[in-house]
């Protein structure tokens, strides 16, 4: 079984999930409040991530959270990926405010352009 590391960009953090584990369980796992957690099934949207880097394996997600061309460009729902490598990963959709929150100001390498 391997483990990998997942790093939130906006955030800097990092949390170790399984290959078997959905991305959004590993960073429940990690304690944070206010991480929303929805349907578990790819069909509520608030667990809108980008992937930036690394590979993963993704089940269906549902047309009305994530379009064609947002998947091509690694925007998923991450109760619906399981990593297969480390993974970085940008917040994005209704999770940012839980993830990224007012007064972490570590929270500025969203802007890279
Ligand atoms: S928790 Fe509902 S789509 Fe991921």
């Amino acid at each position: 079984m391997n483990t990998y590391t997942i790093t939130i960009l906006d955030t800097g953090e990092t949390y170790r999930c399984r290959e078997d584990r959905n991305l959004l369980e590993g960073m429940e796992a990690l304690g944070r409040r206010g991480i929303p957690v929805g349907c578990r099934n790819g069909g509520c949207g608030v667990c809108k991530v980008h992937i930036v880097r690394g590979t993963f394996t993704k089940r269906v997600m549902s047309r009305d959270h994530v379009t064609e061309e947002e998947e091509a460009a690694g925007t998923v729902l991450a109760c619906r990926v399981k990593p297969t490598s480390d993974v970085t990963l940008a917040v994005t959709g209704k999770m940012k405010d839980a993830v990224c929150g007012t007064g972490d100001t570590r929270a500025t390498a969203s802007s890279t352009p």
